[in-house]
């Protein structure tokens, strides 16, 4: 059995920071762990100028207080986006990629793209540049059922969108069901995805029986067994296409627990902890490191870190809650022992 694990130093490649006192209360998080993130634009007003990316990049570089971790930018695509403005930034190193919220899909999405023709120009224009176009995949239509908005936006909107552009590079975020496992795999090797590691452990289950648990509850939200299945299945194979995207979005616990609740998992505390506990539990510790460490950096074409982390077997508690006196968050795995700790 494997007591302690050392991998080069994983980045993860779908993260909500956040603004102001929230974004100085969860980056150090991240930053304990990973080399470097994602960093999603859904603020409001959403990151959709190279100056505004830039500005934001400041604001976590000083919220995190050690030059190690790096924040890779990301702009918001809306209908009215300007390709010139995108290409440069991609240029002047400042974003690396742009995110595609369908407009109403999601937390802070209602300025995104109302209709994917809208933004064939920028999708053009990246696809020249290699630019990646990292993608919510759902659709918002009323009459599509909520667990098949995603199977539905492969279907519609992604495979129309790759026959259009067919050397565009994509990363599918973090996919929820066995459909997108396999479009994925059938795809070209521009098309990738993230998992996160809610996904790998939660059904939606988890979320309505015994009790509605808003702090399991996300976007996509998560769905029936047989597609967690099919994620755990996935990741023991090692597959390059797929890797590490925590997705971790806080929410003040009042936020969450509202008749009205905000989607987000706020997983960044224990992310890589509770990877390793499921990556232990299919036998497959052995495929963690190409998974976070690996896989995202070749696919983006950035060196992979240099450093190591290792992580030893052995149990910790994860706090009921963080920052109580303040946005009182929930992290995921809130009260459970994890078998795998961070040490250095
Ligand atoms: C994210 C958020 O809160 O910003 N929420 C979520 O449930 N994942 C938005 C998103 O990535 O969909
Ligand atoms: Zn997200």
């Amino acid at each position: 059995m494997t007591d302690a694990l050392t991998i080069r130093r994983p980045d993860d490649w779908h993260l909500h920071l956040r603004d102001g006192e929230m974004l100085a209360l969860v980056a150090p998080y991240t930053a304990r762990q990973f080399g470097r993130a994602i960093v999603m634009p859904n603020l409001v007003p959403p990151v959709t100028t190279v100056d505004a990316a830039k500005a934001y990049r400041e604001r976590i570089r000083s919220a995190v207080g050690d030059a190690r971790f790096e924040p890779l930018m990301t702009a918001y695509l809306t209908d009215q986006i300007d390709p010139d403005e995108v290409a440069r930034g991609h240029e002047e190193g400042v974003l690396t990629a742009c995110k595609l919220y369908p407009a109403g899909a999601t937390t802070n999405s209602d300025r995104g793209v109302t209709d994917i023709a809208a933004i064939h120009p920028v999708l053009e224009r990246m696809s020249a540049i290699g630019m990646p176009l990292l993608v919510h995949g759902e659709v918002v239509d009323a009459d599509i059922d909520i667990f098949d908005r995603e199977k539905v936006f492969l279907e519609r909107v992604l495979a129309p969108t790759l026959e259009r552009f067919p050397d565009l590079k994509v990363v599918l975020e973090h996919i929820t069901t066995a459909e997108a496992v396999a479009f994925v795999q059938g795809a070209g090797p521009n098309v990738a995805a993230t998992i996160t590691a809610h996904h790998l452990r939660i059904d939606r289950n988890d979320i309505l029986v015994g009790g509605i648990k808003p702090h399991s509850y996300c976007l996509p939200v998560a769905k029936r067994t047989r597609h967690k299945e099919a994620l755990r299945a996935l990741v023991t194979t090692g597959d390059s296409k797929f890797f590490l995207g925590t997705d971790s979005a806080p929410h003040a616990r009042s936020a969450k627990e509202n008749a009205c609740g905000c989607a987000g998992i706020f997983s960044a505390p224990f992310a890589i902890e509770s990877y390793a506990q499921t990556f232990d539990e299919l036998g497959c510790l052995e495929k963690l490191e190409g998974f976070a460490s690996l896989y995202g950096p070749a696919f983006y074409g950035l060196p992979a870190n240099e450093e190591t982390i290792t992580l030893e077997r052995g149990e910790q508690q994860v706090p009921e809650r963080i920052d109580p006196e303040g946005f009182d968050l929930t992290p995921f795995h809130a009260g459970e022992r994890l078998g795998w700790s961070l040490v250095g």
